[in-house]
């Protein structure tokens, strides 16, 4: 038997900007994980146990469009090897659809065993390139940030496109990750993002603009260690995403409360509308600003350090 595991993701800066070649930054969720176990079997037809979901079916069966069964021929064909004699267990507690890149994970937890289990290596970049094939089937048009950080499993700043460039954090800090309960599907929120490009490119083009250099802006503080200035930064680029109209009342409420309850800057993360609000917290605030946000609505908050 062989297992792999891939952690969870959160974008800090840039998000939808990215789509449009601006510069993002995400970071890996150490705390939260997806991990495949791959077993051989005398059976020749390849099974898949999504655990979670409480489902079992064969790979044979699976329509095109299933995630797990395209990671699995995806990878196969990597090796040059027919999908045979194996079942794959997969089991999550990323939550679905929640900006904590899932799926990413699961697909390269899921790319790792197979490795493993074939005796092949998988650089970061390969493994970073097959889950993205698969991230398309849930995002349209994604730009690759979420396959890419899970891939990596280091602070990434991401320009579509342009090979990878991961970076250091000079000073560890914390976030509090709250959950709005409010499953927002990418897809929609990325194509009516752009819908209100095509209507008014110039202004859009602008709002990016300004996000990307937030995100530049921003990696400059983290390589330095300068924490403190990165609250004000995640505010403008609040702003600005409600601008771009991916913000949502209970998303609002979240960063106000955590602001009100101490933290120095808070932000919608992913794909915005529902997901996560992330909040810049310490040692001293994290606590209040916790239980600030559960008051305002959160249904969990994650609080996990930065490294
Ligand atoms: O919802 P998430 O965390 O997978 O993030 C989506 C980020 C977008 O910039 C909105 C889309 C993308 O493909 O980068």
């Amino acid at each position: 038997m062989t297992s792999a595991s891939a952690f969870g993701k959160i974008i800090l800066f840039g998000e939808h900007a990215v789509v449009y070649g601006r510069p993002a930054i995400a970071v890996p969720v150490t705390q939260v994980r997806a991990t495949a176990t791959i077993a051989a079997t005398k059976d020749a037809r390849v099974w898949i146990d999504a655990t979670d979901l409480a489902r079992r079916y064969a790979l044979d069966e699976a329509g095109v469009d299933d995630p797990l069964a395209k990671i699995i021929w995806l990878t196969c064909m990597q090796f040059s090897v027919e999908p045979s004699n194996f079942s794959v267990q997969i089991h999550s507690t990323i939550p679905v659809a929640r900006g904590l890149g899932s799926g990413a994970a699961v697909s390269v937890a899921l790319a790792r065993a197979l490795a493993k289990h074939f005796n092949r290596t998988l650089s970061g970049v390969e493994a970073s390139a097959l889950a993205y094939e698969v991230e398309k089937l849930h995002h349209g048009t994604p730009s690759g940030i979420d396959n890419t950080v899970v891939a990596f499993e280091e602070p990434v700043y991401f320009v579509k496109g342009k090979p990878v460039e991961t970076f250091r954090i000079a000073r560890t800090f914390m976030l509090a990750i709250a959950d709005t309960g409010i499953a927002a599907p990418t897809k929609i929120a990325v194509g009516d993002v752009r819908r209100a490009w095509e209507v008014e490119r110039a202004r859009f083009e602008t709002l990016f603009d300004e996000i990307g250099e937030i995100a530049r802006k921003a990696r400059n503080s983290i390589e330095r260690g300068e924490i403190s200035s990165l609250g004000s930064l995640m505010l403008k680029n609040q702003a600005l995403l409600q601008e771009i109209g991916v913000s949502s009342e209970e998303i609002e409420r979240l960063v106000d409360s955590a602001i009100g309850a101490g933290a120095e800057g808070a932000k919608l993360s992913g794909a915005g509308r529902g997901g996560n609000v992330i909040a810049l917290v310490d040692e001293e605030t994290w606590e209040e600003v916790t239980h600030a946000m559960k008051r305002a609505g959160a249904v969990r908050v994650i609080v996990t350090e930065i490294r």
